[in-house]
């Protein structure tokens, strides 16, 4: 064991960090790990991004992504009151915990101002923001089949926890690529003493979306990403929507200058090319599907899926073996060792080509 630095806090010291997907270093290899846009931005968005390389980089961008956030509201008929952008979608995710979540003191009674609460499986950021905040955790299984209990099958199970400050739900679900019905995500809300974040990273790929809950309820937020749908991890931009006492409250405790500049001026151009990302995402929903079926004729239990990955158990070997093999066919996909999903590969949907390549490689091993 490694000797404890003493100028590390304990908390810090003991921390399991966030593990993101491997982005490698090699050439040539079909990268299916980290659900990316097999897709580039579109070119009126590089050519605003290039246009902007130039003697202004030396200031400041704006603190608050002013056009940003009016472009938003617009797109989501609501006031640029009700919307924070970040650092990608997990910034707010963070700022979230650090607002609305107690850190939970030793020596007194469990507190549900204290508590962090989400199903398993579901995004592995989660416990990590809450261990960062010294924050409770209450993780509570799905249902087989990744589905999302019920608020009476909730209730009867006695561990969800109805007045926890912060509840994360990831919907569509992460790693599972599981639909929820937005009727459902309502009810649970309307239970819900706490605030309540429906992560829906992955919507633009799926059959509805909860939205309206973050403009109708004062305790719920929306979270969303540019990274998934619109091509732009590199750049970092994600944003919450929800009620404006809740934004005002995140706003102030977020870095002064938390969006990058280039990255608010990516953002804007996308939101004026919505139609060149509709059809991308009409072409990752259409390979999804077609390798959801090839898979499941070579054996592959592949779950139903409403984002831009698949979550598949494979059959003859373990998923890590799989992992393995794959990988030496130069296709990196992804394996996560918790328990409800270990048996399991999360495939991201790439190009045409790519779903054809996996498919062919998996050919040759089954
Ligand atoms: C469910 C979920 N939420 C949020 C994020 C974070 O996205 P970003 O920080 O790129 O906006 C991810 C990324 O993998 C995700 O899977």
């Amino acid at each position: 064991m490694a000797k404890k630095n003493p100028l590390i806090r304990p908390l810090v010291h003991n921390l399991h960090a966030y593990v993101p997907g491997e982005q490698p270093k090699i050439k040539g290899l079909i990268k299916l790990n980290t659900n990316e846009n097999p897709y580039p931005p579109s070119p009126k968005v590089l050519a605003a991004v290039k246009a902007a390389v130039d003697g202004r980089l030396r200031l400041y961008p704006h603190p608050t992504a002013e056009k940003l956030r009016a472009r938003l509201a617009k797109l989501h008929g609501c006031k640029p009151e009700n919307i924070i952008v970040g650092n990608g979608s997990d910034e707010v995710l963070a700022l979230a915990v650090r607002a609305f979540v107690e850190p939970s003191s030793k020596s007194k009674a469990q507190s549900p101002k204290s508590v962090v609460q989400y199903f398993t499986p579901s995004y592995s950021l989660y416990p990590v923001l809450a261990d960062i905040h010294g924050a409770a955790k209450n993780a509570v299984p799905l249902k087989p089949d990744f589905r999302l209990p019920s608020v009476a099958e909730l209730k009867h199970g006695k561990q969800w926890n109805f007045n926890a400050a912060l509840t994360f739900v990831t919907t569509p679900n992460a790693p599972s690529g599981r639909g929820y019905e937005t009727a459902a995500l309502e009810k649970l809300c309307r239970t819900q003493k706490g605030a309540v974040v429906l992560d829906e990273a992955y919507v633009d790929f799926a059959n509805e979306n909860a939205l309206k809950l973050a403009l109708k309820f004062s305790h719920v937020l929306v979270a969303r990403t540019f990274s998934k749908a619109y091509s732009l991890c590199f750049q970092r931009v994600g944003y919450f929507v929800g009620h404006a006492e809740l934004i005002a409250a995140l706003d102030k405790i977020r870095d002064s200058y938390n969006v990058n500049g280039l990255g608010q001026i990516a953002a804007e151009a996308t939101l004026d090319d919505m139609k060149f990302y509709r059809a991308n995402f009409k072409k990752i929903i259409t390979t999804r599907e077609w390798l959801a079926r090839e898979l499941t004729k070579l054996g592959f239990r592949v779950l139903p899926s409403q984002t831009n990955f698949i979550l598949v158990k494979p059959p003859l070997f373990p998923a890590p073996a799989w992992l393995q093999k794959l990988r030496e066919r130069k296709i990196l996909v992804r394996w996560f060792s918790a328990p409800e999903v270990s048996d399991y590969l999360r495939i991201t949907i790439g190009t045409p080509a790519e779903a054809a390549a996996l498919v062919k490689a998996v050919r040759q091993l089954a």
